[in-house]
């Protein structure tokens, strides 16, 4: 087990009868579930070659950060639809429970950029492609994508294919 394992919260039947929702607010919290998660992700992608961190809204913001500064990276943000207040683009995308859309501004990635991807957990993936399409758009190059979790069963990872995947721990 993962020592960070023991600061997740699971509740279940949240927010929808049938999902066992993983809760990141019980890690971040507390001094050291914070200071593990951060630094396992730092640890999955502190030898790659990139530019840039995408954030996705809204935890991934809050562990994508930190994340940027320790490796003195920029950090880019992907949020929901209608809240950036420059020229965007978008993509729709199906998640676990219901729909949603996210943007980012035009000129938030320079074409040949690399970037890593930022969130706190992989479910079915579509917000995580929903991102990378994004970023593609723009002319970035993806080069990793790191969760704090992932929900293997939901096979998220299936629409990432060819690209590299990292979480520090997996539920089945
Ligand atoms: C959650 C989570 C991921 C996404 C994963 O965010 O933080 O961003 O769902 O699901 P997927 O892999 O099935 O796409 P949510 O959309 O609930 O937004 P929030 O962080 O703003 O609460
Ligand atoms: N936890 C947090 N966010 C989520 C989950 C979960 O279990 N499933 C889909 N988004």
């Amino acid at each position: 087990m993962h020592e960070v394992e023991k600061y997740i919260r699971s509740i279940p039947d949240f927010p929808e009868p049938g999902i066992i929702f993983r809760d990141v607010t019980t890690v971040m919290k507390d001094p050291n579930g914070l200071k593990i998660a951060i630094d396992s992700m730092i640890d999955k992608v502190k030898d790659l070659d990139f530019d840039v961190v995408v954030g996705l809204e809204a935890r991934g913001f809050a562990l994508g950060t930190p994340i940027a500064y320790a490796l003195n990276k920029g950090f880019v943000l992907v949020r929901k639809k209608g809240k950036l207040p420059c020229e965007t683009i978008s993509e729709e995308y199906d998640l676990e429970y219901g729909t949603a859309e996210i943007e980012i501004h035009v000129d938030a990635i320079k074409p040949g950029q690399r970037v890593v991807i930022t969130d706190d957990l992989i479910a079915t993936g579509g917000t995580v492609k929903a991102a990378i399409d994004l970023v593609e758009r723009l002319g970035g190059v993806v080069v990793g994508c790191v969760f704090l979790m992932e929900l293997a069963g939901l096979k998220g990872r299936e629409k990432l294919e060819g690209y590299r995947v990292d979480s520090v721990v997996a539920y089945e």
